[in-house]
């Protein structure tokens, strides 16, 4: 491990030795990875290739050992070559690749069988380290096993003297009632602190800095509430549908894959209050007490597409939802939605919140998003614009905040500018590493403050559930919308509504194009 790798990693280990005290800190002693569900496309396609990039940037303990487990007949070199394509390795970094494989295994087993589990452990335990090495178990399986799975790894796979840590993903749940029967049953096995709940959106460079930008200057304090902003919109689009996961997609739609979760999460972060430190516990607090000042969010402020063929696509690409053969003959399930959410406490009353969010769009991006009130008093015959300020998350992650400026020259007239911090410019030498890099990286240091509460959840999803209930009750028809467009006008309708103004006069000159 090479020495600013090294104390890469001490950093973090220092972190959550700051978090957690020595022995929670979770950098000491030998870890082991256990993947569950190694064969299944979010473990070949994100798991595995982000573990390589952790271990080839020595950001792991040096000791630490990766166990796959699925039910599929397979090798390790069956594993390789399913992940290969995903991992992007450089032509000289064979031989690391090989060192990273050597620490692989792979156990097959079911996961409703105690026994399977059982052998499990005996692997696990024949491993450096054995029963002493601290456990990370990834639950990257369908939510149809948790239930078995998580009660086998409790019963069969526990460490006995190393801490035990198990990270979930979304979806957790499909509404408020099966995600307290998930929440009940995984802290029936664990403790609060035990389970990591996965949004990877937390783990977005962008995302993260919403509280340095907001805590760690004096400017934006003093204009952050109702007294300066209008509208805060937080926006997600996709410039793809949802190409072959039509299946996976139809049953949960975009409110429960993107809304409910990622917006309503950066949501939080652009609302609370100030935490009284940076502790995860302190920070979750905040975000909670944020959610429950939001009312479920009613049919009237919502607009939901469906997107269709683009009549221009080639046949083959740019096909509408329903012609997806997963996808259910005359599916209801909307993959747009743009939802109106007021935060009713003393900073926010009044002040909408627009969560935006659709696949197959005019273009992939997502950005935070608060417009200000106009300036009182004009002296300017009304050609002032209002000042935004976005923060953008991707692509080509930004802060730019849009102002009004004096033509330059001859002229006293305002004009419409930016002040921009532009990553790809300012930070050219920076890597920025992925969004799971980082939330891996927080889990084995013990830190949970990019994880999701199971207070929070709860509080998210008693938001979004009445408005879920309704739809699939009523089987409301979304808005057709085509293929690569901006998704239904009535969208851009409601948010002219609640207050949002768009003049259409704002042009950006890249200031690094040739
Ligand atoms: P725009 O004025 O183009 O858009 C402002 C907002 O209005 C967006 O939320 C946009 O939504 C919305 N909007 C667009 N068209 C309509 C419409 N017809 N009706 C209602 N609302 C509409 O300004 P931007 O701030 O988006 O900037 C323009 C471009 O310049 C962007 O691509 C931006 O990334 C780029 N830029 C980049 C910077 C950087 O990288 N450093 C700095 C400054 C600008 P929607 O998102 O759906 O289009
Ligand atoms: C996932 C959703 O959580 O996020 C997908 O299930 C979506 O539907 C994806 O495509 C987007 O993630 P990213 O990081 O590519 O913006």
């Amino acid at each position: 491990m090479s020495t600013d790798r090294l104390t890469r990693f001490e950093a973090f280990g220092q972190l959550g030795r700051e978090l957690h005290g020595e022995e929670q800190a979770g950098h000491a002693g030998t870890h082991t990875f256990i993947i569950l569900g190694a064969s299944g496309d979010l473990a070949t396609k994100k798991i595995y290739p982000t573990l390589w990039w952790l271990y080839r940037d020595g950001l792991l303990p040096d000791e630490t050992y990766f166990v796959g487990f699925a039910r599929s007949n397979l090798t390790l070199d069956d594993i390789k070559k399913a992940c290969l394509p995903h991992m992007k390795v450089a032509n000289e970094e064979g031989e690391h690749l090989s060192a990273f494989f050597s620490k692989n295994s792979y156990i097959r087993g079911k996961y409703d069988d105690g026994s399977s589990f059982a052998r499990l452990n005996t692997h696990l335990s024949s491993l450096p380290g054995g029963g002493d090495a601290n456990r990370l178990f990834y639950l990257a399986l369908p939510p149809t096993v948790y239930h078995h799975v998580t009660t086998n790894v409790q019963a069969r796979c526990m460490s006995s003297k190393g801490w035990n840590r198990v990270i979930v993903e979304k979806p957790f749940g499909r509404d408020l009632q099966s995600s307290e029967d998930l929440s009940t049953h995984l802290l029936s096995l664990f403790a609060e602190d035990q389970i990591y709940r996965i949004d990877h959106y937390l783990g977005k460079e962008m995302v993260q800095n919403l509280m340095v930008l907001r805590f760690g200057n004096r400017i934006f304090g003093p204009v952050w509430n109702r007294n300066s902003v209008s509208c805060v919109t937080l926006t997600f689009k996709e410039s793809v549908g949802t190409r072959g996961r039509g299946g996976y997609f139809d049953d949960v739609g975009i409110i429960r894959d993107v809304m409910q979760i990622h917006l309503l999460q950066m949501l939080c972060l652009v609302a609370m209050e100030k935490p009284t430190s940076t502790s995860p516990a302190d920070v979750r607090d905040e975000k909670v007490k944020v959610l429950k000042c939001i009312a479920p969010v009613a049919v009237s402020d919502v607009v939901l597409g469906q997107y269709t063929r683009d009549p221009e696509g080639d046949g083959q690409s740019k096909l509408g939802y329903l012609d997806d053969p997963t996808v259910s003959e005359g599916s209801c399930t909307p993959t747009f939605a743009t939802a109106v959410l007021y935060v009713q406490n003393e900073r926010w009353d009044g002040v909408p919140f627009i969560l935006r969010c659709g696949k197959a769009l005019n273009e992939r991006k997502a950005e935070v998003r608060l417009q200000f009130t106009d300036v009182p008093g004009d002296i300017f015959d009304e050609r002032c614009q209002r000042n935004e300020l976005v923060v953008r998350v991707q692509p080509d992650e930004a802060i730019y905040l849009k102002m009004m400026a004096k033509r330059p020259g001859v002229y006293f007239s305002p004009e419409e500018t930016e002040l921009d911090l532009t990553y790809g410019s300012r930070y050219k030498n920076v890597k920025l590493p992925d969004a799971y890099e980082r939330l891996i990286l927080d889990v084995f240091c013990g830190n949970q403050m990019q994880f999701v509460r199971s207070d929070e959840l709860r509080e998210a999803w008693r938001i979004f559930t009445p408005l879920l209930h309704q739809l699939e009750a009523e089987r409301t028809h979304p808005i057709p919308y085509k293929y690569g467009s901006r998704g239904p006008k009535e969208a851009d309708e409601l948010v002219r509504r609640v207050g949002f103004r768009y003049e259409g006069t704002y042009k950006w000159m890249q200031p690094h194009a040739t």
